[in-house]
């Protein structure tokens, strides 16, 4: 007779700090996808996760269900000029001005690579790619399966909803940013991993973010997701790396969606900030590696304009209207300097929630994000202030969030005498076997 389960025993199991077998984490994962397992009961088995967590096995059982959710695109049979195409994506575990995908994927492009990414939307405080990209006039990521195969072969990449790609993290990941669940490291491991399992890429670049504006605070707890990441994907079949990147303070100068997009059109043209473009052409030099890729400078495809070109291209592709400027009605309101001096350290997590709160992101499932919702930092640490000089703009569609915002980041910054003490953007690199 076969044995099956019922969600209160699998609950309790961990609750009280069991260990779930194999078949108990198939089934719930199962069972949840169809509806079997209702949303109040996958959240209480999320909090225990959350409390308890999960022994190296179960993270790796939990994610081949997820995997095995729904299907696995493979697009190993495509060819560019009779080469099989290099198929490498790379994923980020959330951040504060985290637009790094906007300028990477073209970048990648333009050095020959092809990017099949299947995107997130935001979760907590952080925003996601696809809120971003769906701030472009048009843009879709609701895109077909030939869609995303033609775009590979004639582009070099499709950035899609995932759509039938772990479905099982779909759902979970809507409950996850509504429960207060999202900063457990199985769960994040697992639902960037199924993904990109999921998504038919052949190598994965990981950018682990660590500090104030990350899911997981500390570098220790950090390297253990990367490390736990890398294994998933090399076990998967995947040559998977993960870069360590400091989020203690946001990426750039701009936090919001179409405020992101707007920067990132910046990097391509060659500007932008500098901690944006490091960041950027670091991760591509990552990801043509693990793609075999060389004798290629992806910095050149920046001063050339040739990953711009691929941009437009890709934004053309999926419906996305460039020709007219990016602009949108909000109203804004401005943080002065109170003193001449030197801009201290800006907390992540503090404007990450100040966005949320100004309407970048949710806080009930499917609800709509604004796309003029966002902060731009005018001072970065280290940068000189005068007194009463613009340092952040807050814009939002409505005015009245405004308030809450503004708190969010009481404390969250300061002017003082002298710089804060400098850290290092790319702070480690994590192969197989670390
Ligand atoms: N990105 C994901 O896809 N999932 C997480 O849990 C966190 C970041």
């Amino acid at each position: 007779m076969q044995f099956t389960f019922d969600a209160p025993t699998v609950i309790r199991m961990k609750r009280d700090g069991g260990t779930l077998p194999d078949a108990a984490i198939d089934w719930v994962i199962d069972a949840y996808t169809h509806g079997r397992v209702a949303d109040e009961q996958m959240s209480a088995l999320l909090m225990a996760i959350f409390l308890r967590g999960m022994t190296p096995a179960e993270i790796a059982q939990w994610t081949a269900a997820m995997v095995n959710s729904g299907e696995r695109l493979d697009f190993t049979d495509l060819r560019r000029g009779g080469k099989p195409l290099a198929l490498v994506d790379k994923h980020s575990t959330g951040g504060v001005g985290d637009k790094i995908t906007i300028p990477l994927v073209p970048v990648v492009m333009a050095c020959g690579g092809a990017v099949p990414q299947a995107a997130g939307r935001g979760l907590g405080h952080t925003g996601g790619t696809l809120d971003k990209l769906e701030s472009i006039p048009g843009f879709t990521a609701e895109i077909s399966k030939s869609q995303i195969r033609q775009q590979l072969c004639d582009l070099g990449a499709a950035i899609f909803a995932a759509g039938e790609l772990a479905p099982a993290d779909r759902k979970i990941y809507a409950l996850r940013d509504i429960t207060a669940t999202t900063e457990s490291l199985p769960l994040i491991a697992s639902s960037v991993m199924s993904k990109k399992i999921a998504e038919g890429t052949r190598a994965l670049v990981l950018d682990t973010k660590v500090g104030s504006g990350a899911f997981l605070k500390t570098e220790k707890e950090s390297r253990e997701l990367a490390r736990t990441m890398v294994e998933l994907g090399t076990s998967h079949g995947l040559t998977t790396s993960a870069l360590l990147t400091d989020m203690s303070t946001p990426l750039g100068r701009a936090v919001g969606n179409l405020v992101e997009v707007t920067e990132s059109m910046d990097v391509l043209a060659g500007g932008g900030p500098s901690d944006v473009v490091e960041l950027t052409l670091a991760l591509a030099a990552e990801m043509l590696d693990a793609a075999g890729i060389d004798g290629v400078d992806p910095a050149q495809t920046l001063r050339d304009g040739s990953a711009m070109d691929r941009f437009r291209a890709l934004v053309a592709a999926q419906g996305g209207n460039l020709s007219q400027p990016l602009r949108l009605r909000t109203s804004v309101e401005t943080i002065t300097a109170p003193r001449n001096g030197t801009m201290g350290d800006i907390d992540a997590m503090a404007v990450g929630l100040a966005v949320w709160r100004l309407g970048a992101g949710r806080s009930v499932p499917g609800e709509r994000v604004q796309s003029g919702a966002g902060l731009l930092i005018h001072r970065r640490p280290g940068e000189p202030v005068s007194a009463g000089q613009a340092l952040f703009t807050l814009s939002t569609e409505t005015p009245e969030r405004f308030e809450a915002a503004i708190a969010e980041l009481d404390g969250a910054w300061s002017v003082g005498d002298a710089a804060p003490p400098a850290r290092p953007l790319i702070i480690d690199r994590i192969t197989s076997g670390d």
